[in-house]
């Protein structure tokens, strides 16, 4: 059975992958970090909690990155840990260059001396070539294109994905980029424009609520549906060299398009309720991006499925669906956040 080490299990990202290698066969370990209040409802949600292997780990310590390789002893690492939000990372630019960026290499490092036949992926993001989407004339992008980032996020972004080809050529580690356009689902963290969006128009279509407040409604994004994305992280994986992918839809549409398509779904209209808010801006703020998945697809056989309009079909649905249960008493994991009674975690006291 193979192993696979996934950093950032409690992330969206991370719970599909789990579900989706669990699914393959795999004995599936992810990384966790101790907060305040217990965070594992999207492994509840998609019905995995139990059958996944938790590991204590935090990205700023080498040490515990060593134990978890040690623990899982890995053929697969899918490195998605990171502070990925990119207006957060203007708040704290220190902190993001190092959990999302220098982490990187505290990980290949740790793989280059404990385990260096493992496979490594790492979360590469469209943010990298911010400005370029502008530059170029809004034409989609490919891996070939010049990187020009726009925030600490996307910096620290970049380190990592250099720093993964660096490993790659140096050591010859199996290290591979997978360069992501923007992708979402019902498991997004709540402060995503889709899903800040699909929450409220629901809310608002439920009279919970009374107005969304937003930021830059002309940014266009390349919006693509997760469950596909983690299939391409894989796919990677399975291939006889290591590359770098673009994974898009290849489509790009506005926030403006985003909101009317969101409250159309429940038959509203979006101007009666959209405010523009000046803290949701960004000191700076990629304008545009779209990807040109055209490699992917020639090379490891993947092409997205779900398009915008079905996207955000999926979530405006699926958040209305969460507020009428709610409204009739129903709670959910994240209403009552807790360490299951039968849980997986593995710390470094059963090695001793
Ligand atoms: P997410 O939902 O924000 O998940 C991030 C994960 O990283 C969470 O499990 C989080 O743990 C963990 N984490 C954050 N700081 C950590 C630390 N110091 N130590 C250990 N773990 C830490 O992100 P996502 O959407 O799943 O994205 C996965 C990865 O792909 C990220 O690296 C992101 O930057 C990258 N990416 C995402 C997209 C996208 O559109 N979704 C596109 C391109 C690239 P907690 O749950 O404890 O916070
Ligand atoms: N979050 C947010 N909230 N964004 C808003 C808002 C708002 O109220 N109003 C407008 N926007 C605009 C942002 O300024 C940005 O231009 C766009 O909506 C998308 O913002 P996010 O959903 O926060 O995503 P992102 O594109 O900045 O970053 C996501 O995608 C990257 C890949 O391109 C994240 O998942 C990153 O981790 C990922 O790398």
């Amino acid at each position: 059975m193979k192993k696979a080490l996934i950093t950032g299990i409690t992330g969206q990202d991370g719970a599909y992958l789990a579900k989706f290698l669990l699914d393959k066969g795999y004995d599936v370990y992810g990384t966790y970090r101790r907060l305040s209040t217990p965070n594992f409802w999207r492994l509840e949600y998609l019905e995995v909690f139990d059958k996944v292997n938790l590991i204590p780990a935090d990205l700023s310590d080498t040490g515990s990155i060593v134990e978890a390789l040690k623990i899982s002893q890995p053929d697969e690492v899918y490195h998605l840990a990171a502070q990925s939000f990119v207006g957060a990372s203007f708040e704290t630019p220190v902190a993001t260059g190092d959990v999302t960026g220098l982490a990187v290499t505290r990980i290949l490092e740790a793989i280059r001396q404990t385990c260096p036949e493992t496979k490594f992926y790492f979360a590469a993001t469209s943010e990298m070539f911010g400005k370029t989407g502008l530059l170029n004339g809004g034409k989609s992008l490919n891996e070939g294109d010049f990187f020009y980032p726009m925030s600490p996020y996307a910096a620290a972004k970049l380190y990592g994905y250099w720093i993964t080809r660096i490993y790659r050529e140096a050591y010859g580690i199996f290290a591979v980029n997978g360069i992501l356009f923007n992708h979402e689902s019902p498991l997004r963290g709540l402060e995503f424009v889709t899903r800040k969006v699909a929450n409220e128009v629901a809310k608002i279509s439920l009279g919970l609520s009374k107005e969304l407040r937003l930021g830059n409604l002309e940014a266009k994004r390349d919006w693509g549906y997760a469950p596909e994305y983690v299939e391409a992280m894989w796919l990677m994986l399975q291939q006889k060299e290591p590359d770098d992918y673009v994974i898009a839809t290849g489509e790009a549409h506005s926030v403006k398009e985003l909101v009317e398509k969101a409250f159309g779904i429940v038959g509203l209209d979006w101007k009666e309720y959209v405010k523009v808010d000046r803290r949701f801006f960004r000191p700076l703020d990629v304008p545009c991006l779209v990807g040109d998945y055209s490699k992917a697809k020639r090379k490891i056989g993947w092409e997205p499925r779900t398009r915008f309009d079905k996207l955000i079909e999926i979530m405006v649905e699926e958040e209305v669906d969460r507020w009428e249960r709610w409204l009739r008493g129903e709670r959910f994991p994240w209403d009552a956040p807790n360490y299951p009674s039968e849980n997986r975690i593995l710390t470094r006291a059963l090695r001793m």
